[in-house]
């Protein structure tokens, strides 16, 4: 852990626990591996302020998921490299004990090696690209877009995926193999648009930030689709792999909360797959350039895969070592009940576990970063609901209230959502400062950006709307200050 700089400390939307740089911009979690006891964690950076731009390469280690030490940059664009234009996202491979990290280099788009130091703090950029061009029948569009190696060891060799797009098809991922981990060769798309167009997610544009790993019983192909018009987010397709070939069973949101992008997956010591994403700000670039800081990483969640096939989420167990002891402890409890407990709780980095009966209610849940409106009257209100709603068979986050400044982004974000019958719904709620991270029986999750304006924006409350609900357990803990 390393002390903020006064400024930032005095900071109320700066997160506290979620991991980010002091300064600057931040965006995709890169060369995410587990080594020699310690969690390193590389980004995309710019260290010349809030915005996306001459993007390095940051670094940050953690021995428990919780704490994390700042290290110099690993990766800087130089003039004269293959890098010039910035160091974008890519992996880092264990090679028999020799740290590898493979990432695009722009402009235009390629695909890079450095060999790193064995303490990971010095980085050697090899002389040529790996792969300098997209294959000739691909077209990747007028900036070549190839980017964001990930590599994985398979029986008979290594392997890359590459994300790019053929114009007027939309996204491809792109299978090389190599035998040396320098020399690779292209063998055919790993995926397509024209493979999932039964799928009910859109699939976009582009692909970009792909992860391919096993899971299970299974592999899942993890992308990021991108398009001009639209909007972005993660998409994972769950399936078999073999011979070389991809055949997605199903596929899914990997977050719905609509700041969750470009996530990575790490395999630890223990073998668990462990997933970060950017969370983007949600409020205005005039704001973003005032606070001096710009991206927030998610927390550790660990992957599993449910019996239907779809991808299940928790956050890393190893985020309990940063609670105080129960501010609020409560079972079986009505809309009262669940009142009166919350009300006796304020605060900007908070952990709920809440459960509660889905038929109790039409709609049910809880609003967080609340202020008072006894205090600031009814119009003058912030809150931030998070709640099932039976009716419509969704799952929902409401940042409409969440803030009074013109700046904040107002929104509500919806996933479909079936309880399980016969069971109460668990929500897991993390509050960090301007971070609202949600997780809904493991299988659907926000990410969401709340900038409330009011001091006193601290408050919790049960919601519900048609019925009696019945709140099964009530717990929240303060969180400590971990970054
Ligand atoms: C995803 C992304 C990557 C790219 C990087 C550049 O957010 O666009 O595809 O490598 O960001 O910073």
């Amino acid at each position: 852990m390393n002390a903020l700089p006064d400024d930032l400390a005095h900071d109320r939307h700066r997160p506290r626990y979620h991991f980010l740089p002091h300064a600057n911009w931040m965006n995709d979690p890169n060369g995410l591996i587990h080594w020699q006891g310690y969690y390193h964690l590389f980004y995309q950076y710019n260290p010349h302020g809030p915005f996306h731009g001459t993007i390095h390469w940051g670094h940050a280690r953690s021995a428990d998921l919780c704490h994390w030490e700042h290290l110099p940059v690993a990766l800087a664009p130089a003039p004269g490299d293959w890098d010039a234009d910035g160091c974008w996202s890519g992996c880092a491979v264990n090679a028999d004990g020799v740290p590898l990290l493979f990432y695009t280099g722009t402009s235009p788009q390629r695909q890079l090696l450095a060999t790193g130091s064995p303490d990971l703090l010095h980085w050697q950029k090899h002389p040529e690209p790996l792969i300098a061009t997209p294959p000739p029948d691909i077209d990747a569009g007028p900036h070549q877009d190839f980017r964001d190696p990930y590599i994985w060891r398979g029986d008979d060799g290594w392997y890359m995926v590459i994300g790019s797009q053929d114009v007027g098809k939309g996204g491809v991922i792109l299978l090389y193999c190599s035998d040396d981990l320098l020399n690779w060769k292209y063998l055919h798309p790993l995926l397509r648009t024209s493979d999932v167009q039964n799928f009910p997610i859109w699939s976009g544009s582009m692909w970009e930030c792909p992860n391919f790993f096993p899971l299970d019983e299974s592999h899942v192909l993890m992308l990021s689709v991108w398009d001009q018009q639209v909007t972005y987010y993660p998409v994972a397709f769950t399936g078999d792999y073999a011979g070389q070939c991809f055949t997605p069973r199903r596929q899914s949101r990997v977050d719905w909360g609509g700041c969750f992008y470009a996530p990575q997956v790490l395999r630890d010591a223990d073998n668990r797959a462990l997933m970060w994403g950017w969370l983007w700000e949600q409020r205005a670039r005039d704001a973003q350039l005032a606070a001096g800081w710009a991206g927030v990483m998610s927390l550790p969640r660990v992957l599993s895969l449910a019996p239907d096939g779809g991808l299940l989420q928790k956050p890393a167990p190893e985020l309990a070592q940063l609670r105080l002891p129960a501010a609020c402890a409560g079972v079986a409890l009505d809309l009262t009940g669940a009142s009166d407990a919350l009300s006796a709780v304020h605060g900007e980095q908070l952990e709920l576990w809440v459960e509660f009966d889905p038929l109790s209610a039409a709609e049910v849940g809880l609003d967080v970063c609340v202020a008072p409106d006894a205090v600031h009257g009814e119009h003058a209100e912030e809150f931030t609901r998070i709640a099932y709603d039976a009716t419509r068979g969704v799952f929902y986050v409401d940042t409409t209230h969440a803030s009074l400044s013109a700046t904040a982004f107002h929104e509500i974000v919806t996933a479909p959502f079936t309880p399980q019958p016969g069971a109460s719904v668990q929500l897991r709620v993390f509050v960090d400062h301007s971070v609202v991270e949600v997780f809904v029986d493991e299988r659907v999750c926000f990410a969401v950006r709340s900038y409330p304006t009011h001091p006193d924006s601290l408050g919790l409350r049960p919601f519900a709307r048609g019925g009696q609900p019945r709140f099964e357990r009530l717990e929240v803990w303060e969180l400590q200050e971990a970054i």
